[in-house]
């Protein structure tokens, strides 16, 4: 980035800084929300970028008085993106560190494995963007911030077949994530109502390095396109391998591809692909730009989605709080519930019966090496 950006970034959070200096500083205990994510690991990326959300939506909240007038404080609990770690760090968090509220994960996998732990506390779980509709499903006490992934296949099958042209898919799904076999569900059942044809359905096991046998299986059905609803450390290897092999198919992801590291895994291999997601950093929305100068003024790079969502995410149950006049689990949970038109940085969000964010996609196209905002489309 070059000086001249950040300096104009560093101008907009002094101004910020400046207009909140007539706020009392939170005083008292902290109210403590735990924080949950893949900080290491395989999925180390979305950790980090919803860190650096979650983090900044808490010193944006202290400066502005606190939750409540008490400083608001984050307990973070690294999940390491292994399998059994959620339901641990869940536990920590809510038995030994008195959270008032919860947020995580990103993989539905793993908000799986918490939720039902916050249901029977009886404890609010905000998860930034968990898609799979079971993990709402748990019960009345998890909220999510995003789309669902119902939504998000229709809207990428949709794109593909009306945008792209596309008539035969090929899937590739990974077989141990809820996510994946969720999301390849919805898009072949609404690809195949389009009128569109899915000629192989192949899996593999997070964490695998080595996809050419199901890719030349693939190629022998001359799919148009394959869906890869994984995450992005799979899909720029099998982009990579997919191209050694002779495919030209035209690759197509949902949310779990957004990360600075796409590219750089799978580089040219990428090119021509199409993803879905949730927020793009060049949104004319005044919040959105403030977070955005703030974000970039902090971190050098523009947010990804994760960290807007995950930036909202706190502000919601900070925004609960002050509705409800108090942190208590109970009351802040239906504060929660009500929560119709909250501003955030990702849009208006608003949680419906089911405790669900109807929020728009948007399309994502790799051109030139570049990560491109295409189309919004809206629920
Ligand atoms: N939606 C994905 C899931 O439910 C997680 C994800 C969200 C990944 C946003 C990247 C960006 O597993």
């Amino acid at each position: 980035m070059t000086a001249v950006i950040r300096f104009v970034c560093l101008l907009a959070v002094g101004f910020a800084q400046w207009a909140y200096a007539n706020v009392a500083a939170p005083v008292g205990d902290p109210v403590k929300i735990g924080f949950f994510m893949s900080l290491t690991g395989r999925d180390a990326s979305f950790g980090e970028a919803a860190l650096r959300g979650a983090r900044l939506a808490i010193d944006d909240l202290n400066a502005a008085g606190g939750i409540l007038g008490r400083p608001a404080e984050l307990v973070v609990e690294d999940n390491r993106s292994l399998p059994g770690e959620s339901a641990t760090a869940a536990k920590k968090l809510i038995g030994r560190d008195k959270v008032v509220a919860l947020v995580g994960e990103c993989a539905s996998s793993r908000t799986l494995e918490a939720a039902p732990l916050a249901q029977a506390a009886g404890l609010p779980l905000v998860t930034p963007a968990s898609t799979n509709p079971r993990v709402t499903a748990v019960g009345d006490c998890v909220f999510r911030v995003c789309f669902a992934d119902p939504f998000q296949g229709a809207v990428l099958a949709t794109y593909a077949w009306k945008n792209l042209g596309m008539r035969r898919a090929a899937l590739l799904i990974d077989s141990t994530a809820s996510y994946s076999v969720g999301l390849a569900e919805v898009f072949s059942k609404s690809f195949t109502a389009l009128g569109g044809e899915v000629v192989a359905s192949q899996k593999y096991t997070g964490g695998d390095k080595d996809f050419r046998a199901q890719l030349t299986a693939i190629r022998a059905t001359r799919a148009e396109t394959i869906f890869l609803p994984g995450y992005y450390v799979e899909a720029g290897l099998i982009a990579r391998q997919a191209r050694e092999l002779g495919l030209a198919a035209t690759l197509l992801g949902g949310d779990g591809f957004e990360a600075p590291q796409l590219l750089e895994i799978g580089g040219e291999a990428l090119e021509g692909a199409v993803y879905s997601t949730h927020y793009s950093s060049e949104s004319s929305d005044p919040a959105s730009r403030r977070f955005v100068a703030a974000y970039t003024a902090r971190h050098g790079s523009a947010p990804v989605g994760l960290a807007a969502l995950s930036y909202d995410a706190v502000g919601l149950i900070a925004d609960a709080a002050r509705r409800a006049g108090s942190v208590e689990r109970g009351a802040l949970k239906s504060a929660l519930a009500t929560t119709r038109d909250f501003a955030g940085v990702t849009g208006r969000t608003g949680f419906d019966e089911n405790r669900d964010a109807q929020k728009a996609a948007a399309i994502i196209a790799v051109r030139g090496g570049r990560c491109v905002f295409v189309d919004s489309v809206r629920p």
